[in-house]
């Protein structure tokens, strides 16, 4: 089990900490002394689960906040009363996610749906937090990828999915531009010599509400046999599911731009590695393109931060 040091005085948000592996940082988190913003669409769902994480850690500091990251009005009021209160923001988690509605379905900004939350909300959320993160000793940026980016493209020509969705391709394209996002952002922080961390992690394949709300977004859709299947030969509980994520946000020795995830059966279990990136997310270029993409389609812009 990855040992989490003391996050004794600092600020995290954690996106879609209400469940899963979100849940599971945010309790982490919370259990090694860090005040936690539990950035939650459901704020019903997000005091549930702050319930849940105080029964265990009854002084833990929890702070339940509305966030959807798919509406990207919701990201801009979210950040804005964060800079408001002006506080340094240590570690940002962009862990929320969709995976695979069984038909296409759009953001109310107009994005399929799955690009929008996984990451096109991720972009903008953490343009527009970057004073606060900068403004930290050290502010680190852990983005939730996935081992299905490895089969994901980038489709310019059809970015949302309009001509052809097949809802396991878009949601390999969304977590392959996060792969990408994270590694574009360590090359800027770099670039631009700041002390800032941006990695990302993948869960490998963890037991979560993703294989069965998260599919159907609550309707009631039968995941695919193959995943049932799966699941049965090889998956992980929460706890090791998450700590890839933990160990991207908060360990000494986790590195910018580097990805990490399980290291046995394939990825899909197992304690944390260094992951080798995908060939599809390994060229700089592809990762500066992709990024002036999202500022057009967001209205955020590096500049701005
Ligand atoms: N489980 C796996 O094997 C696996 C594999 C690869 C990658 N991942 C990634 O891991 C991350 C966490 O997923 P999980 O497995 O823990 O599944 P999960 O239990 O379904 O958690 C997903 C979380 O994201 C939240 N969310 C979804 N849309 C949102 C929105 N528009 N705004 C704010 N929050 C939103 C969900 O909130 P609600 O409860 O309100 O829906 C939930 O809290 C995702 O990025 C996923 O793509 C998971």
């Amino acid at each position: 089990m990855y040992n989490l040091l003391s996050q004794q005085d600092k600020l995290v948000v954690v996106t879609g900490s209400n469940s899963g592996t979100g849940k599971e940082a945010a309790r982490r988190l919370a259990g090694a002394g860090a005040q936690v913003i539990m950035a939650v669409r459901s704020l019903s769902k997000g005091h549930g689960a702050r319930k849940e994480i105080l029964a265990q850690y009854p002084d833990a500091r929890l702070d339940v906040r509305h966030l959807d990251v798919a509406d990207l009005s919701s990201v801009r009021a979210f950040a804005e009363t964060l800079l408001t209160e002006n506080r340094p923001l240590n570690i940002l988690v962009n862990n929320a996610g969709v995976m695979a509605p069984p038909e296409r379905l759009v953001s109310v900004d107009g994005f399929e749906l799955q690009f929008a939350t996984n990451f096109l909300g991720p972009f903008s959320l953490t343009l527009r937090l970057l004073p606060l993160l900068r403004a930290a000793k050290e502010g680190r940026i852990a983005t939730m990828s996935s081992s299905v980016a490895a089969v994901g493209t980038i489709r310019y020509k059809d970015l949302q999915r309009e001509r052809h969705y097949v809802p396991y391709l878009a949601y390999a394209q969304s977590k392959l531009a996060d792969l990408l996002f994270a590694q574009q952002l360590a090359r800027v922080a770099n670039q631009r010599g700041w002390n800032l961390m941006s990695n990302a992690a993948h869960p490998g394949f963890t037991r979560t509400n993703l294989l069965t709300a998260g599919a159907s977004l609550g309707r009631g859709h039968q995941r695919p046999a193959w995943l049932t299947n799966l699941m049965f030969l090889a998956s992980q509980g929460v706890g090791p599911g998450s700590e890839p994520l933990l160990y991207a946000a908060t360990s000494p020795d986790a590195l910018s731009g580097a990805y990490y995830g399980p290291g046995r059966l394939f990825g899909l279990v197992g304690p944390t590695t260094l992951v080798r990136v995908p060939r599809s997310a390994r060229h700089d270029g592809d990762g500066a393109r992709l990024w002036q993409v999202a500022e057009e389609l967001t209205g955020v812009a590096l500049s701005d931060a």
